[in-house]
């Protein structure tokens, strides 16, 4: 039935026409769906990416836009509105788009924009489907290195890469000393960012080291590959992180907030997202008050 259905789709890609799908069929179809959507799309990135970039500013300075964001992001909601009409759409360049429905799809076309601006070939294409607060799928496309990261509600986390699916587990470090973790830094968060300084310097000293990738879509899906043991970040949108959080659920990992709750997608949030092992050390070196003694 899904097969079928999704054959009806891809015609529907083709030839502009939408479908109708019942509820019972938005699960089976999802993950196939976004990642159809989130390969297209990575491949225009990806044959974009030494382009000339037309760059305009959004809130702040540091807070860049290119030309190729708002292609990507206009196929990928063409797509989805295509497939799920009655779906609402959250993406990073459009805002709010489509009804007003229990189902919400969180789209950010370039996460990366900035390494993207640069010809910095690190960015991904990050797609999240939500029920209320339920994650039910997570596309994270990572066009340069063509690794596919893809999770669906209850049946695990898993990699596309050279037309084979490979499942994803965390790491199984169990202590800091034996951890690479990573941050980032909001674009419109300056002084959230001075607050990151310090935290940053305590687990600098704790661990064997600390990226940042300038994508956190691409963070956390290595978080959920056991490639990074874990990460932290202040600001974030739901768009970077809807598909990455489910990843890493469902490669066993932990994702909560700065106490230790478990977090949950809103329109900003901030995260701590782990193997689970470390994820106390991380927290308590993230919660240390400002006026301890350091
Ligand atoms: C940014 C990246 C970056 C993170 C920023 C995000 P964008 O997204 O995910 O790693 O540190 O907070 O805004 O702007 O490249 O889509
Ligand atoms: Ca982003
Ligand atoms: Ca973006």
């Amino acid at each position: 039935m899904a097969l079928n259905k999704l054959q009806k789709v891809r015609e529907g890609f083709a030839n502009g026409r939408s479908i109708t799908i019942s509820d019972a069929e938005v699960l089976p179809l999802a993950l196939d769906v976004a990642v159809d959507i989130a390969l297209e799309a990575g491949a225009l990135l990806r044959d974009s990416l030494a382009e000339e970039k037309e760059i305009s500013l959004k809130r702040s300075a540091i807070d860049l836009v290119t030309q190729f964001d708002k292609a990507a992001e206009e196929l990928i909601i063409g797509r989805l509105l295509t497939a799920f009409p009655d779906h609402t759409l959250v993406g990073e360049e459009g805002g709010t788009r489509g009804a007003n429905s229990k189902y919400q799809w969180h789209i950010d076309p370039i996460d990366g924009t900035t390494n993207f601006a640069h010809g910095l070939p690190v960015f991904g294409v990050s797609i999240g489907l939500y029920e209320y607060a339920k994650p039910l799928v997570g596309v994270i496309y990572d066009p340069m290195r063509d690794e596919c990261f893809c999770a669906a509600a209850g049946q695990g986390s898993f990699v596309r890469r050279d037309g084979k699916n490979r499942p994803l587990q965390v790491s199984a470090a169990s202590s800091l000393m034996h951890s690479l973790v990573a941050t980032g830094f909001a674009p419109n968060g300056r002084a959230r960012d001075r607050q990151n300084l310090r935290p940053f310097g305590r687990i600098l000293e704790q661990v064997q080291g600390i990226r940042r990738s300038g994508s956190a879509a691409i963070d956390l899906a290595y978080v959920a590959a056991g490639r990074l043991d874990g990460y932290w970040q202040y600001d974030l949108n739901s768009w970077d992180v809807a598909a990455g959080m489910l990843l890493v659920r469902e490669a066993g990992g932990m994702v909560t907030g700065l106490a230790g709750e478990p977090a949950v997608l809103q329109p900003q949030l901030d995260l701590v997202v782990s193997n689970g092992r470390i994820h106390s050390q991380l927290l308590s070196l993230l919660t240390v008050p400002e006026h301890a003694n350091e």
